[in-house]
């Protein structure tokens, strides 16, 4: 049974939520609580009984603690909680407070099924990470490193009073942690946008200067890498295959006709695909040294798996799942590695994105089945990838030459 707290100040909402989930009480042990107080003593109840909380939905604006508060506290005392925010449309000034705290925003009043699917989605990707410890290290984290570099060029160029949302947006689409970041504030429902937003110029957009200000320079909500203790792993390298795992899955895609929102999903699934080695390197580094010391800059999934029992490819799924980006892109980030174990039929984005990183690795290999490429072998009969790998060499070739966008 998934164990959910709902906290909320006023009594017709938490009946309307029970009424709303009656259907739910043979999967859901769900408890209601009407204050951030009574919440914190309810979940320190449940915990002393053995049975902690999986999911912690909570009103924002409530008398005493507010949600913000709350999910602050929530987060420190049991790291692994799934941690949802209601909030209604005024008040995204106070949202901006929950950046660091809450997985995801969604709007007030809320769609039954919206909340149904969430939790259920969000729960179900602990199947991807079983780790309890994992399960802590990356429901902690709120945001991915930038780099240095980068970092000051997006403070620059946010501080001159001529700034254009399409220069910071040209600079932050240069990191990864930057993207992946902002595309976690904007993805959540609490936006109420129709279309799932995977365009860092959207996602600029959508926000505007003066609230994208307020959160890079108020709120802090980038961060400059900081040294990672193992040896051989450089962050620099990591975002640079990332960028260019990026490009390589987008011309992918265009190369098989595929819609601009594939070739959107296929460049945000590129650049976010490794980035569980980034967790991974942070939080065990020295069982990760181990794998570096195995593997190199090459493939570490199987060393992973070996040693650490997970692989970064899960855990970059759990991660961007927990921070609501859209099935298709965290189905590419699970099945990078093993895309024909994906539960797909035709050439999705898990076959690109790993088609892609092996073009990004080796431009010039021009056999695919060279052992050095190590492509999936069922990918590689499913969906021909023998006769696509020349066709999608030479478009990355132009595309590198700059002969082609
Ligand atoms: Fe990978
Ligand atoms: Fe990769």
């Amino acid at each position: 049974m998934t164990r959910i707290l709902f906290v909320d100040d006023e009594p017709n909402i938490r009946d309307g939520m029970r009424r709303m989930l009656r259907s739910m009480r043979n999967e859901w042990d769900m408890e209601f609580a009407e204050s951030g107080d009574a919440a914190l003593l309810t979940i320190d109840e449940w915990r002393n009984a053995g049975k902690p909380f999986d999911v912690v939905v909570s009103d924002m604006r409530m008398p005493g603690m507010d949600g913000a508060d709350l999910l602050a506290r929530v987060k420190e005392i049991s790291p692994d909680c799934v941690r949802l925010i209601l909030s209604g449309h005024s008040d995204t000034a106070s949202i901006m407070k929950t950046v660091g705290t809450a997985h995801q925003y969604l709007n007030k009043p809320c769609d039954p099924e919206l909340l149904k699917r969430t939790i259920k989605r969000a729960f179900a990707l602990r199947l991807l990470l079983r780790d309890e410890h994992l399960q802590k290290v990356v429901g902690q984290i709120s945001s991915l490193p930038s780099l240095p570099v980068v970092y000051q060029e997006v403070m620059s160029c946010l501080q001159r009073p001529n700034a254009s949302l399409g220069d910071v947006a040209k600079v932050i689409g240069k990191d990864v942690g930057m993207t992946a970041t902002l595309l976690k504030l904007v993805s959540s429902a609490f936006f109420g946008l129709s279309k799932p937003v995977s365009t860092i110029e959207r996602a600029v957009s959508f926000l505007g200067l003066d609230t994208l200000i307020t959160l890079v320079l108020a709120q802090g909500i980038f961060k400059e890498a900081a040294q990672i203790r193992v040896p051989g792993f450089s962050i620099e390298a990591l975002w640079q295959h990332s960028l260019q795992t990026a490009g390589a899955a987008r011309v992918i895609a265009a190369q098989e006709g595929l819609d601009q929102t594939t070739l959107d999903d296929a460049f945000l699934a590129g650049m976010l695909h490794d980035i569980g080695k980034l967790v991974l390197a942070q939080s065990m580094p020295d069982p990760y040294a181990e794998v570096m010391r195995q593997t190199g800059n090459g493939y570490a999934a199987t060393a992973e798996q070996e040693l650490l029992l997970t692989t970064h490819a899960d855990v970059g799924a759990y991660l961007l799942g927990l921070w609501g980006l859209t099935d298709a892109v965290v189905e590419a980030v699970a099945f990078h590695e093993h895309p024909g174990a994906a539960p797909t039929e035709a050439l999705g984005l898990p076959a690109i994105v790993h088609a892609a990183d092996r073009l990004a690795r080796f431009p010039d290999q021009a056999d695919p089945c060279s052992g050095q490429l190590r492509l999936d072998t069922r990918c590689l009969e499913q969906f021909n990838m023998s006769e696509r790998w020349p066709i999608w060499q030479s478009a990355w070739a132009r595309h590198l030459a700059g002969g082609e966008k």
